[in-house]
């Protein structure tokens, strides 16, 4: 019934909110070109009980329906789906969201996999993304490459799994090697067959497919004298599709049978629009599904295989590539906390543990490293010693530290005085940025036990060391000034209730949106997720669940989500309208102090004046609601 009414203000304090509001910085731009029309008819259309009845088991109480939470353990249901708001809520651990929210949480997925999912269960055809029309054609030919991969991808499939001697050998090769049936199907591994054109003329024989587009696809190879002479680029070698998060087959890497020295052992597509060796996990789609937040990375197809088939579904392998940023990221959207570096135990393996360390660190993730001892890979180690004993490794591997001061063990000669010196202070300098003291103290007793110097020693050193760069550091920031994250979680609860409380009137009550426009700032807001929700409320309103799919990722859109989580009834007008005179005069007032707060390393005295003086004229500005 508000609806009716309209806000009006008292107070003639226009400042230029919407100018404000276009400046402030994106929390993260959203990095994909889909219109918001598109994304609302594929959240419409994609109810929220369905979807999240397809994964939970619900139960309707109450007028609502209940589960047990699949976000934390739980033995009596707390998770609650509403129909009405199209969100789902968790009462034990806070999860929340919307149907997007719900898929990338639960997919482990970001934000356009998920939206690409949903589409698909309801047999929604998404438009290219992208305005420019070569990102769209780029697309297609992506979207094209996966499809003629898939058609190879089961081709192989079925090769291997015929009569022709070749795939009888090869079925022979793989049980030999502990390859079994559950684990060539689920890896969906292949033969291709050992001519020069069995592909070629298998998927160009309907006629619609050029072997040119096969070539750009990566799947062909072209002769160098005559032009256009083109024969399959994989002949007789064993097949790895390689399928990335979207379940598309992106490539392959083909082995050999026979050891050779004329023929490369593996065999990977080449670069194409759609795959990039660097940007690709080998089995991440299947080791997410474990949601475990170890992901341990091999190095080889063959070793991936094996550790699945000793029930360590967690592995995913690097293409016989360096570790990148990109990797990382993989890594991180599959739910991954910490990447467990389980490397060939060879010089090439350990160079590769050294060059992926700081990346690993770089991207946020804990790092543990292990060699397999006794054995050149996880997948002989485990052909010599078994699953069990492989288990008790992996329980035992130690953080990267460890293996840094191992490494650094091999450069010096702990029987000579001099060595034992700079070893250990060599050594310091690997735990000296170390948070946890525990930690440093653990290692600090370690390097003194190796080079015999006084542990506390070390441990006073790095941390004086520590607390040297901590104060060079602080010299790039003024004093006091907001370190993002130590802030929030001091934050006042009753503020963040204000933001919320304030942001539900503004985002559901157009009026109110409208007068708080001139009042206040979506900076003001303080946090970046809900300056945006304060932006979207004076842009336009659209309903709930919509507002939140408009960030990309789950933690932003489940902050969103909280926002419409408690309905607030206001008993009169009067009464919300002074509770939105108290929650908008909260927020500017922390607003301002931040402000102070920033501004009190600079010995800024006039600036910090006026401030106050805002701050104190605010107690003569209210806001009034009328009707009309
Ligand atoms: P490995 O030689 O360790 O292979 O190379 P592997 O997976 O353990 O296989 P098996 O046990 O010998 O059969 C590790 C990875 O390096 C890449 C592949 O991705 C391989 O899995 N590689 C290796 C190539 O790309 N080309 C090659 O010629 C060799
Ligand atoms: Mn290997």
């Amino acid at each position: 019934m508000f609806n009716t009414f309209s806000f009006t203000l008292a107070l003639k304090d226009f400042r230029q909110t919407r100018r404000i509001y276009k400046d402030i910085p994106k929390i993260k731009e959203r990095a994909m070109f889909y219109p918001d029309e598109i994304i609302q008819e594929v959240r419409a259309q994609n109810d929220i009980v369905d979807v999240v009845g397809s994964y939970v088991a619900l139960r309707v109480r109450g007028g609502r329906h209940w589960g047990l939470c699949p976000f934390h353990q739980e033995k009596t249901p707390s998770f609650t789906v509403n129909t009405d708001t199209q969100f789902f809520h968790c009462f034990g651990c806070g999860a929340g969201g919307n149907v997007f929210t719900f898929v990338m949480r639960f997919e482990h997925m970001d934000f356009v996999d998920a939206l690409k999912l949903l589409a698909d269960r309801v047999h929604f055809i998404l438009p290219q993304p992208g305005s420019a029309p070569s990102e769209g054609r780029k697309h297609k030919e992506r979207a094209q490459h996966a499809e003629y991969n898939k058609v190879a991808a089961r081709f192989f499939y079925e090769n291997l799994r015929s009569d022709a001697p070749e795939a009888v050998q090869a079925r022979e090769y793989l049980q030999n090697r502990g390859v079994t049936d559950k684990l060539q199907a689920l890896f969906g591994l292949g033969l291709s067959p050992p001519g020069w054109d069995a592909l070629l003329r298998h998927m160009t024989a309907p006629g619609d497919i050029s072997p040119a587009d096969l070539h750009t696809a990566g799947l062909l190879a072209k002769g160098q004298n005559e032009r256009e002479h083109y024969y399959d680029r994989f002949r007789g070698r064993l097949m790895f599709p390689i399928i990335d998060t979207g379940k598309r087959v992106v490539g392959f890497g083909g082995r050999i049978m026979r050891e050779s020295d004329k023929e490369a052992k593996y065999l990977n597509s080449p670069e194409t629009s759609l795959f990039n060796k660097s940007s690709q996990l080998y089995a991440l789609h299947l080791a997410r599904r474990t949601r475990a937040k170890e992901l341990i990375v091999v190095e080889g197809y063959m070793d991936v295989l094996a550790l699945f088939k000793a029930g360590f579904s967690n592995a995913v392998g690097v293409l016989g590539t360096a570790l990148t940023a990109r990797h990382v990221q993989l890594l991180r959207r599959a739910g991954c906390e910490t990447a467990l570096l389980l490397l060939d135990s060879d010089e090439a393996g350990t160079a590769a543990a050294q060059r992926s360390i700081p990346i690993l660190l770089q991207g946020g993730l804990r790092v543990k490293v292990l060699q397999t001892p006794d054995a050149k890979d996880p997948d002989e180690f485990l052909q010599k010693f078994g699953p069990q004993r492989l288990g008790q490794l992996l329980a035992g591997a130690r953080s990267h530290i460890a293996f840094q001061i191992k490494l650094l063990l091999q450069q010096f000669d702990m029987d000579k005085p001099d060595d034992r010196i700079q070893f250990a202070q060599e050594a310091k300098q690997c735990i000296a940025h170390l948070e946890s003291k525990i930690e440093m103290k653990a290692y600090a007793d370690e390097i003194g036990q190796i080079s015999g110097i006084a542990p506390e020693v070390i441990f006073n050193d790095a941390k004086e060391q520590q607390e040297k760069t901590a104060k060079t550091e602080e010299g790039f920031f003024p004093a006091g000034a907001p370190r993002a994250r130590t802030r929030s979680s001091k934050e006042d609860p009753g503020l963040r209730e204000a933001r919320k409380a304030l942001l539900h009137l503004a985002l559901t009550h157009r009026a109110a949106a409208t007068a708080l426009g001139g009042y206040l700032a979506p900076e003001e807001m303080g946090d970046g997720v809900y300056a945006r929700l304060l932006a979207f409320a004076y842009e336009n309103t659209s309903a709930p669940a919509d507002v939140v799919s408009r960030f990309e990722t789950a933690e932003a859109q489940q902050q969103a989500a909280e926002v419409f989580s408690k309905p607030i009834a206001y008993a009169s007008v009067p009464e919300m309208e002074k509770s939105l005179n108290e929650m908008a005069s909260i927020i500017k007032i922390a607003y301002i102090n931040s402000q102070i707060e920033q501004l009190g390393g600079k010995n800024d005295l006039n600036a910090v004046k006026s401030l106050a003086l805002r701050k104190k004229s605010l107690q003569n500005q209210y806001i009034t609601l009328s009707n009309g």
